[in-house]
């Protein structure tokens, strides 16, 4: 009986010891990555729509998309032009990181209805413009925790789903986005370009991958 009562506490403290082992190693590596996505001001806005064509036209030449300058530059003008229609729609945001107040990205989106041609079924999908986190902050989270406030932000507003387009060669954001589990559209896909999108609500309307940040 003796022996039977030493071998139990025995266990006991083993899986005490175990459990506290795994709570200290989830604080010590958890991430808690918290961020507020601040309105950017007439000034923030204008160099991140300048940020914004410059990347989109590099893309556009290194996916092959375009082979010109000039076409790219075109086509670059015309996404930046996007938010001329219905101007107070569009969310143009710079992310700050709550744990520091550094200013470490951007982020805009906007309803998908803005896009040109789109049907009726995209009628209540929001849209992912652009996303852009600042080299020296890359691989923390932020973009995540950014992507999650918006989602909640547009289901808040009554979109169902949020879409947006990556370039194949954009590993980095390919596996951002499939990590937040957006899925390929497979009528929107081609070697250089996909669409992807997520849905934000069931068709019960209740809450699909809501926010854990
Ligand atoms: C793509 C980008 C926005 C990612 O932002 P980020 O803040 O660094 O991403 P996060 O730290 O939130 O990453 C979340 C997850 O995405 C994936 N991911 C992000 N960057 C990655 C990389 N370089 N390689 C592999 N996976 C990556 C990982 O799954 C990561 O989770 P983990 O770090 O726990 O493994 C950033 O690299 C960037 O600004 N790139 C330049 C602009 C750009 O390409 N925009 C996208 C246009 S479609």
């Amino acid at each position: 009986m003796k022996n039977f009562l030493k071998i139990f506490l025995f266990c006991i403290s083993v899986t005490i010891c175990l459990f506290l082992i795994k709570v200290t190693h989830m604080l010590l590596t958890s991430r808690a990555v918290v961020v507020k996505l601040l309105p950017a001001s007439d000034k923030e806005e204008k160099d991140i729509f300048e940020l914004f064509s410059d990347s989109y036209k590099t893309d556009l030449l290194v996916s092959g998309e375009f082979k010109d300058i000039q076409s790219a530059t075109r086509s670059a003008k015309e996404g930046t032009d996007l938010r001329k229609k219905n101007p107070s729609e569009h969310r143009v945001y710079v992310i700050q990181d709550m744990k520091t107040n550094n200013k470490v990205g951007y982020l805009w989106w906007f309803p998908r209805s803005c896009l040109p041609n789109q049907v009726d079924s995209y009628k209540k999908f929001a849209h992912l413009g652009f996303v852009y986190i600042l080299e020296k902050y890359r691989r923390s989270g932020f973009m995540k925790a950014a992507i999650l406030l918006t989602e909640k932000e547009s289901r808040d507003l009554g979109y169902v789903a949020m879409s947006l387009s990556v370039f194949q060669f954009n590993n980095p954001a390919k596996a951002l986005y499939e990590s937040l589990g957006y899925k390929v559209n497979d009528k929107k896909c081609n070697e250089r370009k996909c669409e992807m999108i997520k849905e934000l609500v069931d068709d019960d309307y209740r809450v699909v991958g809501a926010a854990t940040y």
